[in-house]
């Protein structure tokens, strides 16, 4: 496994940057092979693999979420820890049915500090969703989904540009050059964040809201 055998060191911003380098093809799979060996930014030394979208090549609705967690590092798959689990919960809740959503991220790659023996999530700077950006723009090019979802300000920034609002801007359907429809609403890990039982079901509540938005889109 390629990723397994490279060093991780940790270090930021080292060297200098390219695109990620995008095969000229219309098969998501191949794709998804050449972001497997992606050194375009510094953080594949950092996770322990790329970690791409998986879903339906011709899925109506794709969620688009920040970059894997120590989990879906671990699993190579996207949201499948704390947060993911939570997202499920949410689109079965909303009637969702997750095995037909494609669900990606803007980062391809863990980024995380460590502290003792845990690793802590950092969030990706400019420079580093730049250097991932082209991966997202082919899934999103070659999926073509009916809706997207933006789950969180990474995504939503990564769509609509730095000055977008989840807080301002959620829960309503807007457009964009990658689909017609587009909803934002907050990244499920920040419903894990709230400080107490009350909040946490007050913010569940508005995210299952935004996510009926986004199937009422897709039904439509
Ligand atoms: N958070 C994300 O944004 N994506 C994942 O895949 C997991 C957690």
């Amino acid at each position: 496994m390629v990723a397994k055998s490279r060093a991780k060191t940790g270090a930021d911003d080292d060297g200098p940057w390219q695109p990620a380098p995008v095969p000229a093809t219309s098969d998501l799979s191949e794709v998804e092979e050449a972001a497997k060996i992606c050194t375009a930014c510094h953080l594949y030394k950092r996770g322990t693999q790329t970690v791409f979208g998986e879903g339906p090549r011709r899925a109506k609705l794709l969620m688009l979420g920040e970059q894997p967690g120590d989990q879906e590092d671990l699993a190579g798959k996207p949201f499948v820890g704390p947060a993911g689990k939570l997202l499920d919960r949410a689109l079965e809740e909303t009637g969702i049915d997750r095995s037909e959503v494609y669900v990606t991220n803007t980062v391809k790659h863990f980024k995380w500090e460590p502290r003792g023996k845990r690793r802590i999530h950092q969030k990706p700077n400019s420079r580093e969703i730049a250097a991932c950006r082209p991966w997202m723009e082919a899934e999103l090019r070659l999926v073509k989904p009916k809706v997207l979802v933006c789950l969180g300000s990474t995504a939503a920034q990564a769509i609509f540009g730095a000055s977008f609002r989840v807080t301002r801007q959620r829960g309503v359907v807007l457009s964009s050059e990658f689909a017609a429809r587009v909803v934002a609403t907050v990244h499920p890990s920040s419903l894990l964040r709230q400080p107490d039982e009350e909040a946490r079901a007050r913010e569940y509540a508005l995210f299952v809201a935004d996510l009926k938005v986004a199937a009422k889109a897709t039904a439509a």
